[in-house]
């Protein structure tokens, strides 16, 4: 089954051919960071307009690349969320004008389901698994039962881990996205701002991490106000062994307790060096699925991966009335232990 997938929901156009939930014949990725990055983070309005300026292109060379006719499309699917909700109805338009002009059936997929099934490109996803999803939007940690079978385990509170990184970086002055360049210079760096680690209850596997953000901020003002400088590398590692300390923990207690088989990392924020070396350093038991960099961050071969097995399950969408939903969560986890 070949599906052409289109992934908007933030600053990347993306466009990928795939084939039975597992082979990438073509992948394009336009993305707008340099457009955003005078602004110090994505600015809505911007990323909608950029993504109507380079759709059209932009399926036009997937296409070519995957070296295939649209007769050959068997399905079309897309983002439907969660994400800014703009730029999501610019590729769930795109996606329907296409799927209708061509007569082909069309489906929506949930963003986070996406980054889960990008571990399946280049690994094969067992049950049960573990996912920890740590993106720009979303830190949660999620019990995958059977395909599609996705309970929260815990989410966080406040910041997600990648917003967290991304204001920290404008604290310390660094340009946007923060994650990837603090992720190097912490690899220059020490731990000798001895961070605040954000358990909350130890047992349970909700994050936080407003607090250790307001943290960093606070150590910056006061060193602004006595003349002081801060050692940037060293803030980097600081506040990365920080976050690293409570992810790596949650997740090796989570995959204790479900016994669960393989443990998947997703989303932008699993292309960071330090967790993934941490993780495989310190979960040995069970199998580790850390897709390659271009599959954690934003792309359109992971949705095309995920709607494979969503059809399967559910079928396409029936009328080709698919409305962009920012929202979708997934049900809590509702087992005594937790
Ligand atoms: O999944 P993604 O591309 O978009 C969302 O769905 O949010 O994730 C983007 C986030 C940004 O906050 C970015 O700073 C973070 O992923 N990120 C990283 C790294 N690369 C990207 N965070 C830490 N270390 C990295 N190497
Ligand atoms: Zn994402």
């Amino acid at each position: 089954m070949i599906i052409l997938a289109v992934e908007s929901s933030c600053d990347e156009t993306s466009v990928a051919i795939v084939k039975d939930g597992k082979t990438v014949l073509s992948h394009v990725i336009l993305s707008q960071i340099d457009i955003h990055q005078a602004f110090g983070g994505v600015v809505p309005e911007i990323a909608s307009r950029n993504h109507v300026v380079h759709m059209t292109r932009v399926f036009d060379e997937a296409i070519k690349q995957a070296k295939i006719t649209t007769e050959a499309i068997d399905l079309v699917a897309v983002t439907k969320g969660p994400g800014l909700i703009g730029s999501l109805l610019v590729g769930i338009n795109a996606a329907t004008a296409f799927a209708f002009a061509h007569q082909k059936p069309l489906i929506g997929v949930n963003h986070l389901v996406g980054h889960i099934y990008a571990a399946n490109i280049e690994y094969e996803i067992q049950f049960p698994a573990l996912a920890l999803l740590v993106s720009g939007g979303h830190t949660e940690l999620l019990y995958i039962k059977d395909h599609l079978e996705i309970e929260m385990l815990g989410t966080t509170l406040d910041d997600a881990v990648g917003e967290a990184y991304d204001k920290v970086a404008r604290t310390l002055g660094l340009s946007y996205p923060g994650g990837p360049i603090i992720d190097k210079l912490a690899q220059e760096g020490e731990d000798t701002y001895h961070l605040p680690r954000v358990y909350l209850d130890k047992d349970r596997f909700d994050f936080s991490f407003s607090g250790l953000k307001s943290a960093v901020i606070n150590v910056v003002h006061n060193a602004n106000q006595k003349g002081e400088t801060i050692r940037v590398n060293d803030m980097c590692r600081s506040f990365q062994e920080s976050v690293l300390d409570v992810l790596v923990d949650k997740t090796k207690r989570a995959a204790e307790l479900l016994d669960v088989k393989q443990i998947i990392l997703a989303g932008g924020v699993a292309a960071n060096q330090g967790l993934r070396k941490r993780i495989q350093s310190e979960i040995k038991k069970r199998e580790l699925l850390i897709p390659s960099l271009i599959y954690c961050t934003d792309n359109a071969a992971m949705i095309g991966i995920a709607a494979y097995y969503q059809y399967q399950k559910e079928g396409a969408h029936p009328n080709y009335l698919l409305g962009g939903e920012s929202t979708i969560s997934f049900p809590k986890y509702t087992k005594d232990e937790l």
